[in-house]
């Protein structure tokens, strides 16, 4: 039996870009991690397993928390990092005393709808032929805190 991966959830730091960016990169999304970094109103959370294995970005705005990405690598899928992750965000958010959490999702991202909704999250609308690349629908989730 392999061990178990121990995982410590954190915000990024700027020493972590060129980790955070080889994940994006990997996972298909298009993050400006030192943009992000600086941005007041934004957190990049990051799962370390001593390497860097994850990473979400969201931005607050007002009492709504935004996520706006979240990308796992492909070797640590499938262990509860964005699970981790994900919880990790929901604690901040209602510390922070936001009223819900909403995203954006592609409708063919099957993982990632599964992941949405086992934290709780639910549809809220579709945006018919949201993604210019493949022309296929978004799907807004929110998570309702309070
Ligand atoms: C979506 C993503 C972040 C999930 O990360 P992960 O660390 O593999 O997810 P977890 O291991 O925490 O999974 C938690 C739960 O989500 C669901 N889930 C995750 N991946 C799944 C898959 N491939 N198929 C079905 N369900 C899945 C399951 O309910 C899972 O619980 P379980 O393992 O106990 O069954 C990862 O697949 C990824 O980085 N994808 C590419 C980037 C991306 O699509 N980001 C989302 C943009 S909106």
């Amino acid at each position: 039996m392999s061990p178990a991966l121990v995982v410590t959830i954190g915000s990024a730091v700027t020493e972590d870009v060129a980790a955070l960016q080889s994940i994006a990169r990997q996972c298909g999304l298009n993050v400006d991690f030192p943009a992000e970094l600086a941005r007041s109103y934004a957190s990049v959370l990051v799962a370390r397993g001593p390497d860097l294995l994850g990473f979400l970005l969201a931005w607050r705005a007002a009492d709504e928390v935004h996520l706006i990405d979240l990308g796992v690598r492909e070797a640590s899928r499938r262990h509860g990092i964005g699970r981790s992750l994900l919880a990790a965000l929901l604690r901040e958010a209602t510390v922070n005393a936001a009223r819900v959490v909403l995203l954006e999702v592609r409708a063919s991202n099957g993982p990632a709808l599964a992941l949405y909704a086992a934290l709780g999250f639910t549809e809220l609308d579709r945006r018919p032929r949201y993604y210019a690349d493949t022309g296929e629908d978004a799907v807004v989730m929110q998570l309702t805190l309070r």
